[in-house]
C-alpha cells in the first residue's frame, strides 16, 4: 500500500471529518442500504452482543441498534467516539458503548461476541489477514461478521496518494476468510456510491460479505 508520496488517513484525519460525517446524505444512505441487508442477510435477536469495528459516527448500527442487544462501538477516532456518544446521549440510547479501538495496536478486548459488523473500514486497516484472524477469535463459535466495502478498484476512490487499500476482489477476500477459519461465505452488491472526476462520474460499487465463525 505504500510508496514515497503516500498520505495515510490516520485517526487525527477522522477526528477532523468527524462533526460533518452526518451531513453527507450519501454516508447516511449507504449505512441503512449495508443495515438492511444485513437484517436480511443474519438472523439477529435481541440477545446479540455485537461490535461494530470503525464504526464512525454509528451511521451502520443506529439502524440496527433496536435488532440487538449490546453494541460496543468501536474506533480508533477520539473525534468519531465523541459525535457516538453525544448520539447515545441525546438520544436516549441504553445498549450502545463507545470504545477507542485500534486492533493492529491494541490488545483485543476480553468480550467475545455473537456478530462483528464493520463498514468501509477494511480497506483503511493495512494487514487484512491479520484482522480477519482477530475478528475469528473475537467471535463465539457461530458468531455473524458483517464486512461492508469497496469492491477492487483502481486507487481512484481516495486518489493515488492516498495508502489504503484499493478495494477488495470479492473471490479473494472469501478465500483470506475462509483462511482465517470463516465459514458460509456470501458476498453480495448492496449500494454503489457515484463519484465527480474530472473524465466524469464513476460508479464504486459497495458488497456485503457474510461469513460465521463455525461451531455454534
Ligand atoms: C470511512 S469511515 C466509515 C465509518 C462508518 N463505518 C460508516 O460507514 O459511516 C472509516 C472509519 O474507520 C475508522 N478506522 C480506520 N482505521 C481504523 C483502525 N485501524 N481501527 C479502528 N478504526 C479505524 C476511522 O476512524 C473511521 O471512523
Amino acid at each position: 500500500m505504500t510508496n514515497a508520496q503516500s498520505t495515510k488517513l490516520d485517526a487525527a484525519h477522522f477526528d477532523g471529518k468527524a462533526r460533518q460525517w452526518d451531513e453527507n446524505p450519501l454516508f447516511r444512505e449507504r449505512g441503512l442500504k449495508i443495515a438492511e441487508a444485513i437484517r436480511q442477510a443474519v438472523p439477529l435477536h435481541q440477545d446479540m452482543n455485537a461490535l461494530d469495528y470503525g464504526c464512525g459516527t454509528g451511521l451502520l448500527s443506529f439502524p440496527l441498534r433496536d435488532a440487538l442487544g449490546t453494541i460496543v462501538m468501536a474506533d480508533s477516532s477520539g473525534g468519531m467516539l465523541e459525535v457516538v456518544a453525544g448520539k447515545i446521549a441525546a438520544q436516549g440510547v441504553t445498549n450502545m458503548t463507545p470504545m477507542k479501538l485500534d486492533l493492529m495496536v491494541d490488545p483485543p478486548p476480553a468480550q467475545r461476541f455473537d456478530l462483528i459488523v464493520t463498514a468501509m473500514t477494511l480497506h483503511h486497516v493495512p494487514d487484512t489477514d491479520h484482522i480477519l484472524r482477530i475478528f475469528h477469535d473475537l467471535l463465539k463459535p457461530g458468531g455473524y461478521l458483517c464486512i461492508a466495502d469497496l469492491d477492487k478498484e483502481d486507487g481512484s476512490f481516495h486518489g493515488p496518494e492516498v495508502d489504503v487499500h484499493h478495494g477488495f476482489d470479492q473471490a479473494d477476500l472469501s478465500l483470506r476468510a475462509a483462511q482465517a477459519g470463516f465459514a458460509d461465505l456470501h458476498v453480495q452488491t448492496v449500494f454503489s456510491i457515484a463519484k465527480e472526476h474530472a473524465s466524469g462520474t464513476r460508479d464504486y460499487p459497495v458488497f456485503l460479505m457474510t461469513a460465521r465463525r463455525p461451531g455454534a
